[in-house]
């Protein structure tokens, strides 16, 4: 326990606390931790030091009964080789990168194309896939875990050495924020973000979830998700979530986008853009109780509805398997393709600037 031992200088009913535990080792040897985070209002979260993963968040539901509301494996070996990016941090574009090219001060770079003919989430070994360096501590009662990763130029096909340091802050209010910095030694993109598959319910799949978010447009599509380059409003489409609504009320609709994307797969354009940290998105499942509100500095948010889930997965802690759709994401993020939409807020970093950006999960 790192925590515990401050209890002589605060009193240890209100003290955080942090644990330490092996997870396992990845394919080729390398040991991983998993540190759990506790706070004294009932909330609890394990993290991976392999690819920044929550692979568990705990909340009391309406009747004070602990529930894990993300999805996740029991071992690491599945994280390394069947995850559909379960709980990582993803880097350094999350989203797609059309062609997997782009251009940036005259240069044309060339990444892997690991979705079809597009780049997806950083590649094939991206920061989902990395081992963070870790430090915890407890500040101000509050658990905060540290990740570091240095990402080499031209990793992944990306130019520059990149300096990426994520905290993690569990607060004694049940809000997990997530801190993001970065440097670069040479002038790159970069779409930093947070991939975990919620569900409140703790059983069913996501539909009967009620959601809100903060956007009157949002990016559409074409048939391999790269966004048209058009902002399109939600008024009158599913893609109104403008005021609370069931997941699944408009989800089958017949509709093009909703085609394209198998769903709900597209990025909301967040209102009141570059105004600092505020509500993007409120998730809430009647009958567990449990609402969740992301808050974000960035200027989008990816939600995804799952639609890739087919029933193969094992799910953790039991002999099942996740159904489809029975975990939802809401990634705060760049836009998707941005580095070849000069229209995009720019996802470009430069040598001498420090990236910053926060994102809070609000229980
Ligand atoms: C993102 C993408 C989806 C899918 C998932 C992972 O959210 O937008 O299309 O690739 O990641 O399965």
């Amino acid at each position: 326990m790192i925590g515990g031992f401050l209890s002589c200088t605060a009193p240890p009913k209100k003290t955080a606390q942090i644990n330490k535990a092996t997870f396992g080792n990845t394919q080729d040897g390398a040991a991983v931790d998993q540190y759990t985070l506790i706070n004294q209002s009932g909330m609890e979260v394990k993290i991976l030091t392999y690819g920044g993963i929550i692979t568990n968040l705990f909340i009391p539901d309406a009747t004070g009964k602990k529930t894990d509301v993300v999805l996740g494996f029991d071992e690491l070996k599945l994280y390394e080789s069947s995850s559909p990016y379960f709980g990582a941090l993803i880097g350094r574009y999350g989203n797609r990168i059309a062609g997997g090219k782009f251009n940036l001060e005259g240069e044309e770079y060339t990444l892997v194309q690991n979705n079809g003919t597009n780049h997806l989430h950083g590649g094939t070994r991206g920061f989902d896939k990395v081992i963070w360096e870790a430090s915890a501590h407890i500040e101000n009662e509050e658990a905060f875990l540290e990740l570091r990763y240095l990402s080499q130029d031209q990793e992944e096909g990306y130019p520059g050495n990149l300096a990426v340091e994520v905290t993690y802050v569990l607060t004694q209010n049940n809000s997990l924020e997530v801190r993001y910095k970065a440097q670069t030694d040479k002038t790159t993109v970069l779409n930093l973000t947070q991939h975990t598959y919620f569900n409140l319910s703790g059983d069913e799949d996501i539909l009967n979830h009620e959601l809100k978010l903060n956007a009157s447009s949002y990016l559409p599509v074409d048939e391999t998700l790269i966004p048209l380059g058009t902002l399109a409003e939600v008024a009158n489409t599913p893609f109104d979530f403008t005021t609370l609504k069931r997941i699944g009320s408009d989800i089958d609709e017949e509709n093009l986008q909703l085609k394209q994307g198998l769903g709900y797969d597209h990025c909301w354009v967040l209102n009141n853009q570059n105004t600092g940290v505020r509500t993007a998105a409120v998730l809430k499942h009647p009958r567990s109780g449990i609402q969740m509100e992301v808050l974000t500095d960035l200027p989008g948010i990816q939600f995804y509805s799952g639609n890739f889930l087919d029933g193969t997965l094992p799910r953790k802690g039991t002999d099942s398997f996740y159904a489809y759709r029975s975990g939802l994401c809401l990634e705060t993020q760049f836009f998707p393709n941005a580095p070849n939409e000069p229209s995009f807020p720019s996802p470009v970093l430069k040598p001498g600037e420090v990236f910053q950006s926060t994102t809070v999960f609000q229980f």
